[in-house]
């Protein structure tokens, strides 16, 4: 059985494994541990400002995306998190979890979702082209990392 659902903060274990398990690229070679995901998203939860939902297949959590319910402009609002694990990669989860919250968003009064992603982000910013999204601008210096590429990419979408 497949299905989303809303997500609080029982779900922390289980959203830093999908963190830990999507192999977000750079996060190896920033070493990134599934410790440290999770005590991120702990923190995420504490700040209130996303909304999380999560992809539930079977008994198991496999992917999860958030809102922003704001971001400058008129009735914008971000997409601030996405991943789903890498063994259910490429089965049309992602896909799913962006027309939900598009539709979510759209529900809300939002006429467009902005996310931010990183310019070497190449596989992902493909399946965001896929989807329906466009490029705006990019950010150099907009990830705090101390190694890698900082720059980020802007990309919106009309809903
Ligand atoms: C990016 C990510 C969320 C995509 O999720 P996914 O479940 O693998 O993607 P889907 O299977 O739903 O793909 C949807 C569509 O995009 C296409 N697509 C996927 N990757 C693509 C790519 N690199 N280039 C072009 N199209 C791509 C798929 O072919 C599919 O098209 P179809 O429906 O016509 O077959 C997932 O790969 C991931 O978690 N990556 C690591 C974490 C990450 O980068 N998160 C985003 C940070 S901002």
């Amino acid at each position: 059985m497949e299905k989303i659902i809303k997500l609080n903060k029982k779900h922390v274990e289980e959203l830093g494994l999908i963190d830990y398990e999507s192999e977000h690229q750079g996060d190896r070679e920033r070493n990134v541990t599934k410790d440290s995901m999770k005590k991120e998203i702990i923190g995420r939860f504490h700040k209130k400002q996303e909304v999380f939902f999560g992809y539930k297949k079977d008994n198991e959590l496999i992917g999860y995306v958030t809102l922003k319910p704001f971001f400058p402009g008129y009735h914008h609002c971000e997409v601030y998190w996405l991943a789903v694990k890498k063994r259910f990669q490429g089965q049309g989860v992602g896909r799913k979890l962006m027309e939900f919250i598009e539709k979510y968003a759209k529900k809300k009064g939002f006429r467009k979702v902005c996310l931010y992603t990183g310019k070497d982000m190449i596989k992902t910013r493909g399946f965001y082209e896929k989807i329906g999204y466009n490029l705006i601008n990019e950010f150099p210096g907009y990830y705090g990392f101390l190694t890698g590429n900082t720059t980020a990419v802007l990309y919106t979408k009309e809903i």
